[in-house]
């Protein structure tokens, strides 16, 4: 995607293969700060205090964390210990353990002599392995907003909580991909976005995004998505996901849920966009097993941003000492989801038709 119209991706290794260069989210959208990860240390850093963020992206950051720590020690003892470390970094989001679980089963079988260049030569697979996923639910989610539009015969509305554009995954985005790609065929299209309290992703990097490829958007309170519902001016909700389980439960962003009830009571198709990568076939019931994240009370109490004079700025909004619960993540059931668009097409959020997209292609 663009940045001040140049291409880039959300992450890349250095060309030594001995690090990797990620964008610090946190500084968005006032900055694009690049860093320089070189352990497994800085990697796991990265993610748990969220430079990066984002599922498939956190997946694909932490493959090269494994490849880095490759090129110190690929020993049995040494990889695991660095799965084990990044898995560890952040809980809800699949791609995370999808990815160390891929990339050990790679390196396993192999001599200890050739571990660290399949190492990176696996994680470059996968990055680019996400762009082409992407890209095609891309696709897929054109051809529904192609269909929307071509029956409203106006411009289309589409509301997205969070961030699930380029800068969660390698490139594209998944939520946002048809976003990017219904731009490119020159369809009518406007995005509502949520600002997504406590961390503002929409505000801060959905926002940014949209603006930098020139999509036509509208930043809006959390709050605001369900009045806008009742006033008909939604024609299509898409989020992203971290975690789908097999019956069709979505775990995504806190607040989705919210956003997903109110699209079913005013009869607003509600999408999910999912990677594959994103799949936990062996969770029966995401609203009972999903794992949520709990991250820390100052993230509510407290909000950062620039002032005047462009220097970063954090300000308290509670009163000293309030009491804080935080949770990350919150589970839509399947029965409100309209359909799962993934890189195979668009599926019902039902077992019968999840259990179908992970048979092997013909
Ligand atoms: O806490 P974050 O910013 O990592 O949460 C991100 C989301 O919830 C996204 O919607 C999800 O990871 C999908 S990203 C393509």
């Amino acid at each position: 995607m663009r940045v001040n119209g140049r291409f880039h991706r959300s992450l890349w290794p250095a060309p030594q293969r001995n690090a990797l260069f990620v964008i610090d989210q946190r500084a968005l959208p006032h900055q694009l700060r690049i860093e320089r990860l070189a352990d497994v240390a800085a990697v796991h850093e990265a993610i748990r205090d969220m430079w990066v963020r984002g599922a498939p992206l956190i997946g694909a950051t932490a493959a090269y964390g494994l490849a880095l720590q490759a090129i110190h020690d690929a020993g049995d003892e040494a990889l695991q210990a660095a799965c084990r470390l990044l898995a560890s970094a952040r809980p809800t989001a699949v791609n995370l353990a999808w990815a160390l679980q891929r990339m050990w089963a790679q390196l396993q079988p192999l001599p200890l002599h050739l571990r660290a260049a399949a190492a990176w030569r696996e994680a470059d697979a996968m990055a680019d392995e996400d762009v082409a996923t992407n890209q095609a639910i891309g696709r897929h989610g054109l051809a529904l907003l192609a269909e929307l539009s071509r029956r409203r015969q106006r411009r289309i509305h589409l509301l997205t909580h969070c961030n699930a554009g380029w800068l969660a995954t390698v490139d594209w985005g998944t939520a946002l991909a048809p976003v990017y790609q219904a731009q490119a065929a020159g369809i009518d299209l406007h995005v509502w976005v949520d600002e997504t309290r406590p961390r503002n992703q929409g505000a801060s990097l959905t926002a940014w995004e949209l603006a930098q490829q020139g999509v036509p958007h509208t930043l809006i309170a959390d709050n605001a998505g369900g009045h806008l519902m009742q006033r008909g001016q939604v024609d299509i909700v898409i989020v992203g996901c971290d975690r789908v389980s097999a019956n069709g439960d979505v775990c995504n962003k806190i607040g989705t849920y919210l956003k997903a009830l109110a699209a079913h009571d005013n009869g607003v198709p509600f999408y999910a966009a999912m990677p594959l990568s994103t799949f936990d076939a062996t969770l029966q019931d995401g609203l009972a097993q999903i794992p949520i994240e709990e991250r820390s009370a100052r993230e509510l109490t407290h909000i950062t941003g620039r002032d005047a004079q462009g220097a970063a700025v954090e300000v308290q909004l509670a009163p000293d000492g309030t009491a804080v619960s935080n949770p990350a993540f919150d589970v839509t059931p399947a029965r409100l989801v309209t359909g799962l668009i993934t890189e195979r097409g668009i599926v019902a959020a039902q077992a019968d038709a999840l259990r179908c997209l992970q048979e092997p292609r013909p």
